[in-house]
């Protein structure tokens, strides 16, 4: 028999989210291995079902976009924003890391979620993950010419403010060069923040269509080293 590619399970909810005039539709697939009469029910999309659900995920992409917008990036207006119609996230296996972003696809892995066992809930741990990646989905990077580490930096400072960073996050002074891990950038960025209020949205909203190192300077008076 020709197997098909039938799917344990996809759920696909959508919601309608108000920020102003702007409105983002957040939608949630969860996928599974493919289905046959004698496949047990896969123990990690049962964990992702019974454990977090499509309707907490929507209700949080909410709480995170707008966190985003109002305290990470400040943008109170739509043409600040980068323009998104739809957050689509996906709840699949794959291999690779926990998760991957690509433009307003969120992968989460489902062998992350089948295996998560951190001091925190799976609920937390997801969450968490969610402020990073949604960071993904709005912040500028210079048309791609910003570096991955500044990158990741700031959706990790995310994480910071959102108070959802995990025991194992770098302390404040830790790490010897400011471009070397994501939780490290983070807390070089919150040590820019305090010299600047707002030094993140500032920094992010100079990287729209280019990304200079210069920009640091700009905002803080003093070079990045
Ligand atoms: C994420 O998953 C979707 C749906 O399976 C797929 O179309 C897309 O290519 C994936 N994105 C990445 C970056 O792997
Ligand atoms: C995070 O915790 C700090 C310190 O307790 C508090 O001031 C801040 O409001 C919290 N932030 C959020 C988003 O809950
Ligand atoms: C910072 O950048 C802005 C906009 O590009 C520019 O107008 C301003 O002169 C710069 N300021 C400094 C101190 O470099
Ligand atoms: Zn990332």
């Amino acid at each position: 028999m020709a197997s098909l590619p039938i799917f344990l399970c996809t759920l696909l909810i959508c919601s309608l989210s108000f920020h102003g005039i702007s409105a983002v539709k957040y939608v949630v697939t969860v996928e599974g291995p493919p289905k046959g009469p004698n496949v047990p029910k896969d123990p990690a999309i049962e964990r992702f079902n019974t454990v977090i659900g499509v309707p907490f995920t929507i209700k949080i992409m909410g709480q995170i976009n707008t966190f985003i917008w109002s305290t990470i990036l400040k943008q109170n207006t739509p043409t600040e924003r980068k323009h998104v119609d739809t957050i689509q996230v996906f709840i699949k296996y794959f291999n690779g890391q926990e998760a991957i972003t690509s433009d307003y696809r969120i992968n989460v892995s489902a062998a992350f979620i089948g295996t998560y066992d951190g001091p925190m809930s799976l609920k937390w741990g997801f969450t968490s993950l969610l402020y990073h990646e949604m960071t993904h989905v709005f912040q500028w990077d210079g048309e791609k010419k910003a570096p991955r580490s500044l990158v990741e930096g700031i959706a990790d400072y995310t994480i910071l403010k959102a108070n959802y960073s995990a025991p194992g996050f770098s302390k404040p002074g830790s790490g010897d060069r400011r471009d070397v891990a994501y939780d490290t950038t983070a807390r070089f960025l919150e040590y820019c923040d305090g010299l600047v209020p707002g030094f993140v949205a500032k920094l992010n909203n100079m990287m729209r269509k280019t990304y200079d190192i210069s920009f640091f300077k700009n905002i803080t008076g003093k070079p990045v080293e």
